[in-house]
């Protein structure tokens, strides 16, 4: 056979994703991520990691890290990622990662980082002040993603150049070092609703824990009286509900409300249109406030409950980095050998 085309990667599917050891999770979060990576275990092997090391690429917080990551780590298991059958870990607990980002140093090219959206929108006015670790931010992510030959990678729309860097780098070496089917070229996962939570004030800015506003977020840890107050008071306009999805043209607000409601409620946005179209916000507002108050009061008591045991918390994240480093160490044994690096 000639001219065949490269064999496409054979291996097992696998789920990767990550999110920041944050504290101030909110419902973008929640419905961005949780309630995806929850679904996502029954359709594939995953693993969850809590990324310390892209933390600390923005500053030190030596007293408070390891609690953030802890929190995160009760977030995912208090909205239902189950630590026995995924895997959730601490990055820094799996030495390969940093292993694995150098050899990907190597491969990227400065041009590709250079072009990196979320490089320039955090690094601002004054790029050469910040630290190297942030421009080679997307590195890292293809490192903890490729260590694990993960196939499927659930993402908000933001980190969407991120991944196709990954994919960059996985074909490039792939390419470089002559193993056409090394590693996988990974897949975003980005379905909507959910896919993106605007802020509650402004439908043209994403729900942000940085938003000086408590109003324009629903934090995770919010009481039924603070979602409902925080929901009664978010902007619409003096329209009803419309009746059909092109009535959601031009009305950001009012399309990010239904599209929690969806999200929140699992139904499609069609279906909310069905059940409320032609009414008004007052109607609409209790309804969806009582959604997510319904949703996320029990996974705040979990997380309370979670966090307060921070010795059982971390027996999970050590079996957690186990088995996690049980699959990344042979696959790193694997690249030092296509990389040529002494073996003892
Ligand atoms: N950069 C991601 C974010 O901010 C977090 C992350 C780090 C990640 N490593 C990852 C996401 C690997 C997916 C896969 O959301």
């Amino acid at each position: 056979m000639t001219d065949a085309a490269p064999p496409a990667y054979q291996g097992p599917q696998r789920v990767f994703s990550g999110m920041q050891p944050t504290n101030g999770l909110h419902l973008g979060n929640y419905l961005g991520a949780l309630q995806k990576f929850v679904r996502l275990q029954d359709q594939y092997d995953c693993i969850y990691c809590i990324v310390d090391l892209h933390a600390i690429t923005v500053g030190p917080d030596p007293k408070e890290l390891t609690n953030r990551c802890r929190e995160v780590a009760a977030a995912y298991i208090a909205a239902g990622v189950d630590p026995k059958k995924s895997i959730v870990f601490i990055q820094s607990a799996v030495r390969e990662h940093t292993e694995l980002t150098w050899v990907f140093n190597c491969v990227a090219r400065m041009g590709w980082l250079e072009r990196m959206t979320q490089f320039k929108d955090k690094a601002g006015k004054h790029a050469e002040r910040s630290s190297v670790g942030l421009f080679d931010y997307p590195v890292l992510q293809a490192a903890d993603i490729l260590l694990y030959k993960a196939t499927h990678v659930p993402v908000g729309e933001d980190q969407k150049q991120h991944l196709e860097l990954s994919r960059d780098i996985a074909q490039k070496f792939n390419n470089d070092y002559g193993r056409a089917d090394f590693f996988p070229l990974p897949e975003p996962l980005i379905q909507g609703p959910g896919a993106r939570i605007m802020s509650l004030r402004d439908g043209s800015k994403k729900m942000s824990k940085s938003d000086p506003s408590d109003m324009t977020r629903i934090n995770m840890t919010d009481d039924e009286a603070t979602i409902l107050s925080k929901i009664k008071k978010a902007t619409t306009d003096p329209l009803p509900v419309p009746e059909a999805e092109e009535g959601l043209k031009g009305r950001a607000e009012v399309e990010n409300l239904v599209g929690i409601f969806a999200a929140v409620t699992e139904r499609s946005v069609a279906d909310v249109l069905a059940e409320y179209g032609g009414k008004g916000f007052g109607v609409f507002k209790p309804a969806l406030a009582e959604a997510l108050a319904a949703k996320l009061s029990p996974i705040a008591g979990e997380m309370r409950r979670l966090t307060g045991d921070p010795g059982a918390l971390d027996a999970i994240l050590k079996d957690g980095a186990e088995r996690a480093r049980a699959i990344a160490g042979p696959i790193m044994a694997e690249v030092r050998d296509v990389v040529g690096f002494w073996r003892a």
